[in-house]
């Protein structure tokens, strides 16, 4: 059978993400690009669109590949080297510029097919697997589980975000008990309630059991 672009553009990922000291991400964009597919399938959104941003999204990541970041150059590439048209290719650059939590809380992508790979980007830091992630950055970071001592940062910068040193509980209050009300579809809403009241309850036990006074 015919190798599909989107074929092509796993197998892409899946090198790029090789050949890359971290080595784990291409999971992230797998799990990703699975979210995306049934968000997309939900708010009836282009397929195809939704998939390649979804697959592409990481690849010229700022951390991973801060020379190609700014103009997505390896996207690009790929999109072009396949026969994509230049006006989708904007589209899907667009999008990938567009998704990015940072500190801020990012920008409302301007299409749908945005929204629908922005949602399932963020899902994938709720949840279990976004427990997962967390303490796996943290740990990969030298930063403590916890500290009762350092508070969770309230209103920061992209510089504040990115800033080593907080432990990873505060990371929960930071970012990841705020991202539910970020959602733009309404499948991806009702996940994300699903997801964070997992992570509140984790929290919660987190903080029994530091204190020896679970049941
Ligand atoms: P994005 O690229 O979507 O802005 P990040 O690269 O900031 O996301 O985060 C990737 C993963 O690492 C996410 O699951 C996120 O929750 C986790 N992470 C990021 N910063 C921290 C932190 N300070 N402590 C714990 N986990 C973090
Ligand atoms: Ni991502």
């Amino acid at each position: 059978m015919r190798e599909t672009i989107i074929d092509k553009a796993m197998t892409f990922a899946e090198r790029t993400f090789r050949d890359d000291y971290s080595g784990h991400d291409f999971d992230h964009t797998i799990r990703v690009y699975k979210m995306a597919t049934r968000l997309a399938e939900a708010e009836g959104a282009n397929l195809k669109i939704v998939q390649l941003a979804a697959l592409l999204h990481d690849v010229d990541d700022a951390k991973l590949s801060p020379e190609t970041c700014e103009n997505k150059d390896k996207a690009r590439k790929f999109l072009r080297e396949n026969g994509v048209p230049a006006e989708v290719e904007e589209q899907i650059c667009t999008i990938i510029g567009e998704i990015s939590f940072g500190g801020t809380g990012g920008v409302k992508p301007r299409t749908i097919e945005g929204m629908c790979v922005q949602d399932a980007d963020r899902l994938d830091a709720m949840g279990a697997i976004g427990i997962g992630r967390a303490f796996a950055y943290g740990g990969s970071h030298g930063r403590a589980m916890y500290d009762p001592e350092i508070p969770p940062r309230e209103n920061m910068s992209e510089a504040e975000y990115r800033k080593e040193g907080s432990p990873t509980l505060n990371h929960f209050y930071e970012k990841l008990f705020r991202i539910g009300a970020m959602m733009n579809t309404d499948e991806a809403k009702k996940i994300a309630r699903i997801r964070e009241a997992y992570m509140r309850e984790f929290v919660q036990r987190f903080l029994d059991e530091w204190e020896g006074r679970d049941l």
